[in-house]
């Protein structure tokens, strides 16, 4: 990450919270009158990540799953093709690791459809963000059952998939939505993304996370790709589900 970073308070009474996040991430206390590229903001609508670099434009990045796009997507989520990729019928919501767990947004869809899913984010900060939306979706009365669903892991799935390996556990679905390779056009322009780009560590071995996932899911494999890349690696998937943009390649077991 070679963005200057800082946490900051909004007030007194966010101070102690920006004082445990920064010893945590290991990160700086804002100081009045830096100019930081990222902030970490701590504010009475939750933690933020700030993105001061261009003057004109300050984007904001926070987790919400009570509102906005997380809210329709929660709405419409029997339509997702995430639901489908993943194989969820009614009444039978499969058990699912989320090893790429981001912002939570493919998380919280596949809570909204009954699965429990168990997330895993490697990237401290990014970890935050999500740990501080969840926490705010299990007070909210709309969200609350569905971020019940779901734990977040801050660490590299790899571990514990290695682990499930050696000792012959298993889930029934892992699912893994890699980083995409940086374009200048496409989804990718979207804030969230071109945020997660600075922050996610530059080479998470996708492949090997991919080959990790298919010794511990018991029914299937899903990953998500740009509509037009390869996969993620030689082996052919089972089958694809095709949007404009993206793909759901699913491997069954
Ligand atoms: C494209 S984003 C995922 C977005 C997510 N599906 C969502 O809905 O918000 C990929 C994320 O996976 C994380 N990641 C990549 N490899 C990982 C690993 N081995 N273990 C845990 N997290 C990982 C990155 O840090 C990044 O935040």
């Amino acid at each position: 990450m070679s963005s200057s970073i800082a946490v900051s308070a909004q007030g007194p009474e966010h101070a102690p919270q920006a004082e445990q996040l920064a010893k945590k991430l290991g990160l700086p206390r804002a100081q009045p009158g830096r100019h930081y590229e990222l902030l970490l903001h701590c504010c009475d609508t939750g933690l933020e990540l700030v993105d001061k670099r261009e003057k004109k434009q300050k984007r904001t990045v926070r987790v919400d799953f009570a509102k906005g796009q997380a809210a329709h997507r929660r709405r419409q989520q029997k339509k997702e093709m995430l639901v489908r990729a993943v194989g969820i019928t009614e009444g039978m919501p499969p058990a699912v690791i989320d090893a790429t767990g981001g912002l939570g947004r493919d998380s919280f869809i596949l809570a909204t459809s009954g699965c429990r899913v168990q997330t895993f984010e490697q990237v401290p900060l990014i970890g935050a963000l999500l740990e501080d939306g969840l926490q705010r979706a299990r007070l909210h009365p709309e969200t609350k059952k569905i971020a019940e669903r779901i734990t977040l892991i801050q660490e590299d799935a790899r571990i514990t998939l290695q682990r499930m390996q050696r000792t012959g556990q298993k889930t029934d679905v892992v699912y893994l939505d890699p980083m995409f390779p940086k374009r200048q056009k496409s989804a990718l322009v979207k804030k969230e993304l071109q945020l997660l780009h600075i922050l996610a560590k530059k080479d998470t071995q996708p492949d090997r996370l991919f080959l990790a996932a298919l010794q511990a899911a018991r029914l299937r494999v899903v990953v998500k790709r740009p509509v037009k890349s390869s996969t993620l690696t030689e082996l052919p998937p089972s089958h694809s589900i095709t949007g404009k943009t993206i793909r759901f390649d699913v491997y069954m077991i």
